[in-house]
């Protein structure tokens, strides 16, 4: 029989004849296997090899799909498994809307089963800060609380909150170890950080007083980075967040920071001209730099979205996120990438738009780059993990398996295994077969539909036009 196995093992060859399902299996540690990669033989008896603690989980996983499918007569066969990339995330926004620690777990364990390897948390944002930090209780008290709710399919004036401890992000931390899953935690800047500045008003250009947002969008306010006192500030946060997230990564976002105020702040226009530097785009640079440098000094190494590359003088070492790259900056760089192309890899819009086999063909080429993949979700429009579940399952599977398999099944084919596992999976909120790819014709009225009243058709038509499909 031929079995269904996601991620897809790199060699998969079928024995004559079948095996006990109860037959122990013989765990065995072989150092030739590489990280993470296993070799299951079935064949009168069932023997497991790897390297790894991760490597016999992977094993594992794949020999309790083969069962779900036998029943007590194992299929016999051998198979040879490991990653294509040593980075496999997904990201969550906990800013947008608050997700509980039981919740994070429940996405941890989904996550899980597809062998992403990095669990990349999104804490901060212009619609509420969710970490706690002890030197600066005010984060917490203003930044994690927003009045209001002006989001799309959500229209209120009821106040909202919520905020993780340091006690409940190391039980997470744990949690997600015990899963063979790091975590990396995003503190968003310059931009992004309206419920920052809220709480911290000194960070702000001029020292401006500005609100907690409570709708989606970009924001003009930003961290001002003329300011020496606001480094200060952003590396005592950092210290705390360093001693929660035991990662080599720290991700400090970049993306979407308007430059208006950095234009008319003397702060920052006496930084440009001391520093030599050559616009604002390029102080983005340097205070990206300066933080890469302090984390690096306390050993750690930093992300930012594909955005500060604009700034012409990034530094090498720091690892950049791809998202939205319309210039190629991606492809003239020399760093290290983490691939999550909007067009592909963001599960927060419609199946209309993001169908299923969008997701499965992600192909990025980036000259050997590419450190992984990633699959984000974001949450403007995601305020409970039901609806989370509906839309990242089964499309962040398709980017699990791109990020596992070295070997590129056809998509019809793994559509048909996902069918076929999707029970065993058992995902509770799991869109249904039909919602994954949405027929022609339907498309255009879907996607109008989710982006109502946000952006005229016209924008949402170009966005979507064909050249980005
Ligand atoms: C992003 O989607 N603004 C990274
Ligand atoms: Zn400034």
């Amino acid at each position: 029989m031929k079995l269904s196995i996601i991620p897809a093992p790199t060699v998969a060859g079928y024995l004559q004849g079948y095996t006990k399902a109860q037959e122990k299996v013989n765990e065995v540690y072989e150092s030739r296997i590489p990280p993470e990669g296993y070799s299951l033989h079935i064949e009168n008896s069932i023997t497991l090899k790897a390297s790894t603690k991760a490597g016999f989980f992977y094993g594992n996983q794949t020999l309790s799909q083969i069962k779900s499918q036998c029943g007590q007569n194992l299929q016999n066969c051998h198979i040879e498994d490991s990653p294509k990339y040593k980075y496999r995330g997904f990201m969550i926004d906990s800013a947008r809307h608050f997700f509980t620690v039981k919740e994070i777990k429940r996405m941890i364990d989904n996550c899980a089963k597809f062998r992403f390897n990095v669990f990349h948390w999104h804490l901060t944002d212009d619609q509420g800060w969710r970490i706690e930090i002890k030197k600066y209780p005010e984060i917490i008290k203003i930044g994690s609380v927003r009045y209001g709710n002006y989001f799309r399919n959500e229209q209120n004036e009821k106040i909202y909150g919520g905020y993780y401890t340091q006690e409940q992000i190391k039980e997470v931390v744990s949690y997600a170890h015990e899963n063979f899953m790091r975590v990396v935690p995003e503190i968003d800047m310059p931009g992004h950080t309206s419920a920052l500045l809220a709480a911290v008003p000194s960070l702000c250009c001029g020292g401006k007083e500005v609100k907690v947002k409570t709708s989606a969008g970009i924001f003009k306010d930003i961290v001002c980075p003329g300011k020496e006192s606001s480094y200060k500030i952003l590396f005592d946060i950092l210290d705390e967040v360093i001693n929660i997230f035991p990662d080599e990564y720290i991700h400090i976002g970049g993306d979407e920071a308007p430059k208006n105020q950095w234009k008319s702040c003397p702060d920052c226009q006496f930084k440009i001209l001391r520093e030599h530097l050559k616009d604002e785009e390029a102080l983005q640079g340097y205070f990206i730099n300066r933080i890469a440098e302090y984390l690096e000094s306390r050993g750690k190494k930093t992300v930012t979205w594909n955005d500060s590359l604009k700034s012409g003088n990034l530094k090498d070492s720091v690892t950049v996120q791809l998202w939205m790259d319309k210039k190629g900056l991606c492809n003239k760089c020399s760093n290290e990438i983490i691939a999550s192309d909007f067009y592909h890899c963001y599960t927060d819009y419609p199946y209309a738009m993001t169908p299923l086999k969008k997701a499965y063909e992600y192909e990025p080429e980036l000259n050997g780059k590419v450190m992984g993949l990633e699959t984000p979700v974001w949450t403007e429009y995601i305020s409970n993990i039901n609806y989370m579940e509906y839309m990242c399952f089964p499309r962040f599977i398709a980017t699990a398996q791109r990020a596992w398999s070295k070997n590129k099944i056809p998509y019809k084919e793994f559509k048909e295994q996902l069918y076929e596992l999707s029970e065993y999976f058992s995902i509770k909120g799991m869109a249904p077969y039909k919602d994954w790819d949405p027929p022609k014709a339907e498309r255009p009225k879907e996607i109008i539909s989710h982006f109502g009243s946000i952006a005229p058709n016209e924008k949402i038509r170009k966005l979507f036009s064909d050249k980005n499909k």
